[in-house]
């Protein structure tokens, strides 16, 4: 498979249908896992993505889109950044049910739009900026999901992919993939109550690219500049690429 490959799915479409249900059946209790399994670090992690793309939301009449956009804290984060709307787009309908509370809560207004990363309805050219935050990891073909953000993405906009990686064969390393691997699963499981979804989250993050991998499919999509920034030991890394 060209991209995520839960374990039993044989197709891509079958992956994707997978990666959808899944997250429909953890979306109520989504953001209180995150949180947890990440030790509050994924606020941050959000935070300093925000910090890399500000100048493009700081722009008059700048269109912005979290793509994978899930229960919208990455949304929120942008949009309190942002004179104009942020746009969020997902396609599991109960995360984005989430994220429509949240916005309504927050008394903000970000259109969502309920679709696949592989087939945006969106026209070419025509955002400034794409972030997706750890959505990008279970695309069911990565090359298809740049080749669509290029796509839709204005001549110099900017893809920023917040992704889960590894971070190496240090103690820290080890440390972490005892972490993931045996911990992780096992909060995750009880927090959710999907023992799946937390057993796919670290044989997700095993099989993606690595940041250097990642960077370079960038590259292949036609993304010039492409840099990454690792984050906390390199568990996290972000990439920025302009079309
Ligand atoms: C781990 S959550 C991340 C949500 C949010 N960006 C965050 O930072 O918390 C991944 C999200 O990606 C979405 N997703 C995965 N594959 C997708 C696809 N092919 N098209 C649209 N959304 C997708 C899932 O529905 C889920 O809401």
């Amino acid at each position: 498979m060209k991209g995520t490959a839960p374990a039993g799915a044989t197709t891509e479409q079958e992956a994707s249908q997978w990666v959808r249900s899944m997250f429909g059946r953890i979306a109520p209790r989504y953001d209180l896992a995150n949180h947890v399994l990440s030790l509050n670090l994924d606020r941050w992690w959000r935070a300093r993505t925000v910090k890399h793309v500000r100048y493009i939301l700081e722009r008059p009449a700048a269109r912005v889109l979290d793509l994978c956009c899930g229960t919208g804290d990455l949304l929120l984060a942008l949009q309190a950044k942002s004179a104009q709307p942020v746009m969020g787009s997902d396609f599991c309908h109960p995360m984005l049910t989430a994220a429509q509370g949240k916005i309504l809560r927050r008394k903000r207004a970000c259109p969502l739009i309920e679709a696949d990363a592989l087939r945006l309805p969106l026209p070419n050219g025509t955002l400034d900026l794409i972030t997706v935050a750890f959505g990008f990891r279970n695309l069911a073909d990565y090359q298809s999901g740049l080749a669509e953000i290029h796509r839709v993405l204005k001549p110099s906009g900017v893809a920023a992919i917040l992704e889960f990686s590894q971070p190496g064969n240090t103690m820290f390393g080890k440390l972490y993939a005892f972490y993931s691997l045996k911990v992780l699963p096992r909060i995750g499981a009880a927090l959710s109550g999907s023992r799946e979804a937390y057993a796919y989250l670290p044989e997700s993050i095993g099989k993606f690219p690595s940041a250097d991998d990642l960077a370079a499919r960038m590259r292949d999509a036609g993304f010039r500049t492409v840099e990454f920034v690792r984050m906390t030991g390199g568990t996290v890394a972000l990439h920025l690429g302009t079309k």
